[in-house]
């Protein structure tokens, strides 16, 4: 996708040498900047840290953290697979790439692999490349459809679930910059998703880059919205969803799922292959819910009047405060499933009938 009309990829390789490159998405939206990782252990701290977040780009980045620590000492695979997939515990993308690394490199001689996991972080990326351009073609029709009908659409997201949080063209934004590309008038409510405000500074600055119409709300005025018929689509991400068709998602998404089913409004989730973990059926029950630090939500950071990047606390002295950072959608409430293979409701029967291969 492109910033200033020019092309990136959230993701890609260092030209100078054994690296590669991302922008720290920390600074966004007040800086544009590279960040050049060259150890496994830049990549690791990369993804903790959020620098890099979106259940797709973590895996795609892990994937290449592997390649740079094969080159670094072959011999370390199975420790630095353990320490990647620790970094963040809810997208089941971060091990379902590290498990395609484990079974690249594992039989092969150690002089063998750095070669083979670059080649294989390179087909990740690719893979996600195109799996999210297909997602974008499967999602159009539902929204051509409402704004057949209407003239315009307006979509509800939540969270960042666009090219940054990918290695290109997003999920749940990839229709949206297709319909905007084919002419189709499209207007996005982006939710702020406090606490880390990923749909306030990323999916905003990522819609703004490509001049796609949107408006930036509280998080808690989508059901306002639906009720007053503002919204025709809500369209959201996912970081994992269960064989059962339940959908973990940034905090605040079961919300928005709730509002829509009262209000009629449907619900569609996004979602490449890699987002699908079978092994999971129950995922309110199942899924690893991340807890991170209490100072994601006592805390905002903004841009002052003169330029200046400030942190400020915003909670009462004494306060504490807890931070799940995501919720489980369940598949009841889920419209149905957009994937790179098409599109299907939210059950078993359905995703084994999409993902036959993944019985
Ligand atoms: O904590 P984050 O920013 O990594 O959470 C990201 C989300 O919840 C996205 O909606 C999800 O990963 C889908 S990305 C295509």
């Amino acid at each position: 996708m492109k910033i200033n009309g020019i092309a990136y990829r959230s993701v890609w390789r260092d030209q100078a040498g054994s690296a590669v490159r991302i922008f720290d998405q920390t600074r966004l939206p007040w800086a544009v900047e590279e960040l050049r990782l060259s150890r496994w252990e830049d990549c690791a701290e990369a993804i903790r840290s959020m620098r890099v977040r979106g259940a797709p780009l973590i895996g795609a980045v892990a994937a290449y953290g592997v390649a740079l620590a094969m080159e670094a000492d072959a011999g370390t695979l199975d420790p630095v697979l353990e320490a990647l997939n620790a970094t963040r515990p809810t997208a089941i993308n971060l091990r379902w790439a590290l498990d395609r690394q484990r079974s690249r490199l594992h039989n092969l001689p150690p002089a063998q692999r750095a070669a083979a996991a670059w080649a294989e972080a390179d087909a990740i990326a690719d893979d996600d490349a195109e799996t999210c351009r297909r997602i974008g073609e499967n999602g159009l029709p539902l929204l051509a459809e409402i704004a057949a009908r209407k003239g315009r659409v307006q979509v509800l997201t939540h969270c960042n679930a666009g090219w940054l949080a990918t290695v290109d063209w997003g999920t749940a934004l990839a229709p949206i910059y297709m319909a905007h590309d084919t002419g189709l008038d499209v207007h996005v409510w982006v939710d702020e998703t406090r606490p880390r405000n990923q749909g306030a500074a990323l999916t905003a600055f990522e819609l703004g880059a490509h001049g796609v119409k949107h408006t930036v709300v509280a998080d808690n005025a989508g059901g306002h919205l639906m009720q007053h018929g503002e919204v025709d689509i809500v369209l959201v991400g996912t970081d994992r969803v269960t064989r059962q068709g339940d959908v973990a998602n940034k905090i605040g998404t079961y919300l928005k799922a709730l509002a829509a089913h009262d209000n009629g409004v449907p619900f569609w989730v996004a979602l490449p292959h890699s987002t699908l973990d079978m092994r999971v059926r129950d995922g309110v029950a199942e899924i690893p819910i991340e807890e991170r630090g209490a100072a994601e939500v006592t805390e905002m950071t903004g841009r002052t009047a003169d330029g200046r990047i400030e942190t400020v606390r915003v909670v009462a002295d004494g306060s504490g405060a807890a931070n799940p950072a995501f919720d489980v959608t369940p598949a009841r409430l889920v419209t149905g499933l957009v994937t790179e293979r098409g599109r299907c409701a939210a059950n078993e029967a359905a995703l084994l009938a999409m993902y036959p291969e993944k019985a």
